[in-house]
This record gives structure tokens, sequence and C-alpha cells, in this order.
């Protein structure tokens, strides 16, 4: 391993290591002191400008080991990077944290919805609308799944080029209406859409310390973000209107919702039995945001990843067109999608939508022989444990091998945590897993996706809040020979 710069940690850094608590293979300062990135030495070697933010917690990785600390805008923050110690974050010692202070402040925005509520309410909240995202009612999802991706495929025109992004984004933004508040979206896509870009944009600055200010002011990002929450509002209170008109149960998250009766909530003094208007929005906001820019990313960054590798896109076409036959796909096919699973899952790897998960210390607490202090920002970069050569021999190849079941059962759990982990994990992984590998069954079997000519052969990213490929992602799409 490289020298490190400096220590440079406070009270973390003068604190010595117990390495008697360290698991062998954990890699660690010879001297058991934590070390990290200056920004001196950074802006010398020109990893400043070359590196975005995914980059630089995956160099920080390695060179520094699997704890690292380091400071970013007057705050010290701690990166977790092996599988063990992203588990204590996350899991074992999660009673000690918030929300990351990026969540905290996107209150503004999004309320007091799963992903910025705090205990005890993201637990009442969550357990409402936990049955939207059941098994059973997942398997239901499998057709409108199938039957979106078809009906948004047959239009495009064989041997045209398109941005699959932007494509990805509608067709994941009608499954979630559908899916789950049982509605088009279909003249309110382009809306959804851009509100949920100037959201993105804006949630990065969301922890700087006039945030607030920044976006109450006239500047033209931060009118399009009121703009769309204004919009927004309008769309969510319009569902909530009519559903509350025509209560029948549909089966759908908003139907949950709205007929949910929270007796620990009452008991406890706290929210009245039924959900108020607001809490129902913020729930909806929060589903409708979290559950489509993350899928479409995913869904991109696959075909991306397909059209560089044909031989791999192909053994895809052969197991879609064994397993369906040219029929449409439905939930009860995905146990037999095997292939189609592990091409996402890999895909989840080298490109995981969420690709750092963040947590702030409520609290000073001991950990490992040393005192991570109240405040401490708290990191877990999924995109540098993913790419880790001690888990994934060749980290930066593309290898749906790698998620067979003897593959993943020989590796530690935590490698691999595209979905987080502990309370906090991801609600709508299950829809995800069924919508990843429903509409790539359904896209292989009828297309197929060629790299154009001259074309980088990377990808640029643009990590924001979630890892975004940079621009549009431009793809032949040709129509297959029927057999
Ligand atoms: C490939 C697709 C997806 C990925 C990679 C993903 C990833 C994640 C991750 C890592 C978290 C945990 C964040 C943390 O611990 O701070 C999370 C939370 C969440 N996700 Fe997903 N997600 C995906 C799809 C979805 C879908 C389809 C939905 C809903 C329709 C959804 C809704 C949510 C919600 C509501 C939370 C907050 C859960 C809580 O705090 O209780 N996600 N997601």
């Amino acid at each position: 391993m490289e020298a490190y710069e400096r220590v440079g940690w406070g009270r973390l850094g003068e604190g010595t290591v117990e390495s008697s608590y360290i698991s062998p293979d954990i890699r660690w300062q010879a001297e058991g002191k934590l070390a990290g990135p200056s920004f001196w030495p950074r802006l010398v070697r020109g990893e400043v400008f070359r590196e975005n933010a995914a980059e630089f917690m995956r160099t920080n990785a390695k060179r520094y080991g699997d704890l690292v600390g380091f400071r970013a805008l007057g705050r010290q923050v701690l990166q977790f990077n092996h599988p063990e110690l992203v588990q204590e974050m996350l899991v074992r010692d999660a009673s000690h944290h918030h929300r990351n202070l990026v969540m905290q402040r996107s209150k503004d925005i999004l309320g007091e919805g799963l992903l910025t509520s705090e205990e005890p309410l993201h637990m009442r909240q969550r357990r409402l609308a936990q049955p939207a995202f059941h098994r059973q009612r997942i398997s239901a999802y499998g057709e409108v799944i199938s039957q979106a991706t078809i009906r948004m495929t047959q239009h495009w025109p064989s041997g045209a080029v398109l941005d699959v992004r932007a494509e990805m984004m509608l067709l994941a933004l009608r499954i979630v209406g559908k899916t789950l508040f049982d509605t088009e979206l279909e003249q309110d896509v382009e809306k959804i859409a851009a509100a949920a870009d100037a959201f993105q944009s804006y949630l990065p600055l969301a922890w700087l310390p006039l945030s607030r200010a920044l976006q109450a002011s006239p500047l033209p990002s931060m009118r399009r973000i009121r703009k769309g929450r204004e919009e927004l509002d309008e769309l969510i209170y319009r569902m909530i209107r009519e559903r509350r008109a025509d209560p029948r149960d549909r089966g759908d998250l908003l139907s949950m919702l709205i007929s949910s009766v929270d007796t620990e909530g009452a008991e406890a003094g706290g929210a009245s039995a039924s959900m108020s208007d607001t809490q129902v929005r913020d729930e909806c906001l929060t589903v409708m945001l979290a559950g489509h820019e993350t899928t479409a990313n995913a869904l991109s960054f696959v075909l991306w990843l397909l059209a560089e590798h044909p031989e791999i896109q192909e053994e895809l076409a052969e197991e879609s067109a064994r397993v369906l036959q040219g029929r449409a796909p439905t939930a009860a096919d995905y146990p037999a999608l095997k292939f189609a699973e592990q091409v996402f899952a890999e895909a989840l790897r080298l490109y995981p939508p969420v690709w750092v998960t963040a947590r702030t210390a409520a609290e000073s607490y001991a950990y490992r022989g040393m005192t991570i202090e109240n405040g401490t920002i708290l990191v877990a970069p999924q995109f540098a444990v993913h790419r880790d050569a001690r888990f994934y021999a060749e980290p930066l190849k593309f290898d749906p091998s790698r998620f067979t079941a003897e593959a993943k059962a020989a590796r530690p759990k935590m490698a691999y945590f595209p979905f987080g982990a502990g309370s906090r994990q991801c609600i709508g992984e299950g829809l995800a897993w069924m919508e990843g590998t429903l509409c790539l069954a359904a896209m292989m079997q009828e297309w197929r996706v060629v790299r154009l000519e001259g074309a980088a052969r990377s990808i640029a990213l643009a990590p924001s809040v979630t890892l975004r490929p940079k621009g549009p992602v431009r793809l032949r799409v040709e129509r297959r020979a029927r057999a």
C-alpha cells in the first residue's frame, strides 16, 4: 500500500486502533492509526479535477485501506471499505446514527417520507407501506412490468439510434405509476422526470450551510426545483383526492397508505390513527422518486454493458427465447430467467445506482478502540467495495457468472450491497429485481442493442445522490429476426 499523507483525524487519529478487534483479512494501517486523503496532495496530483466522487472514494479504499478518515467542508468523514465494517456501520451500530445530512435537509423537498424520516416515525411508516412490497403483491406487478416494456419497445424503429437512458426513465416511471399508484402517469411523465432532475441537482448542495437560503433564491435552478415541487404536489394531491373519493382497495401502495390505521402511533400519542394527506403525499413522492430513477439508471447501464459485450447479450437473448417462447414474461417466469437476473446483478455491482450509503453519528460512541464523535459523517461506498479485487477477481470485468449461487456463497455477504442493509434497506428491492429481470428478458427476446461505431469504450459517470451515466446513452436498437 502507498504511504499515506497524514493522519489528520482529531481524536480519532490520536487513538490507537485495537488490532485484536480486527479480523485478520481487514487491512489497516500498520501503525494502527487512521489515514486518509488531504486536499493539497490530491490537487498536485491532479486528482481533484480527474476523479468524480465515486472514483475518489475508490481511490481512498485502494490507497489507505479499510477504514479511511478525511475532512470535507469542515466535517469529519469516516469511510468504511470492508464488508465486515459495512455490516457494523449499517446494521450493528445503526442505533447510534441519524440519516445523513443530505437526507435530513431533503425534508424541505421530500417531506417526512421513508427516505428522510427518523425513528420511531420511520418504522411505523415502513410497517404501513410494507404490504405493498410483499412477495405476492410483487408477483401481481409482473404483468404490468412486461406489458409496459413491450408497449414502449414496440414503437422503436428498428435500426434507429436511441438515448436508452431517456427510454428507461420513461419506462421505470410508468411501472412505478401503474404498480404502486394504479395511475398511468402518461401525461405527467415529463413533469415528473424534470422535477426529479431538478431535485437531484439540488440534493448534493443540501448539506451546505446556506442551502435553505439558496433554495429560496431566484436562481433559475432553484426556481425549477420550486416549480417541480408544486407540480408534483398538484399531481399527488389529485391522486389522493380521487382515491379518497373512491376508496375501493386496488391492492396498490396508495390504497394501503390511505386505508392504513396506525394504532401504535395513536397509542404513543403521535400521529393520528389514519394518515393525513400530507403524510400520504410524502410517502408517495418518496417512492415515486426513489423507485424510478434508480431502476432506470440500472437498466441504462445494463443496456450499455450488453452493447459492449455482444456474446453475453446473445446468451441472454437465447435464455429469453427458450423460457418465453415468444410470450410476454410474467412473474411465474422469473425463477427460470436465471441468466437475466445474473446480468442485472452484475450491472448493479459495477454501476450501483446508490453508489454510497451515508449516515451521521447522532452521539459519540466507542468503535474498535476509538471514539467516533457526534456529527461525524459515516460512508459505506458501494462503488468501492463492489470493485474490490479481494472479492471480485478482475473487478472491472463485466462477468455475470459472478452471480451463480455457488459464486455468491463464496463471498462475504456484505461484499455486495446495492440495496443497502439493516432497517433502512431498500423497501423496493423485490420489485427492482423483478423489474430488472423481466424488462431485460422482454427486451432481449425482441431486440438487440448495438454500440455505435467510434463510441467510447467506457461510460462517463455523474455521481450525484444516485450514480447516473453522464449525458445520454446512445445505442442502436435492432429488431431480432423471429426464429
Ligand atoms: C435498482 C434499483 C434500486 C436500487 C439500487 C435501490 C437502492 C436503495 C438503497 C441502497 C437504499 C438504502 C438507502 C440507505 O440506507 O440510506 C434504498 C432505500 C429505499 N428505496 Fe430503493 N433502490 C432501488 C429501487 C427501488 C424501488 C423500485 C423502490 C420503490 C418503488 C425503492 C424505494 C426505496 C425507499 C422508499 C427507500 C427508503 C427505505 C427506508 O429508509 O425505509 N427503491 N434503495
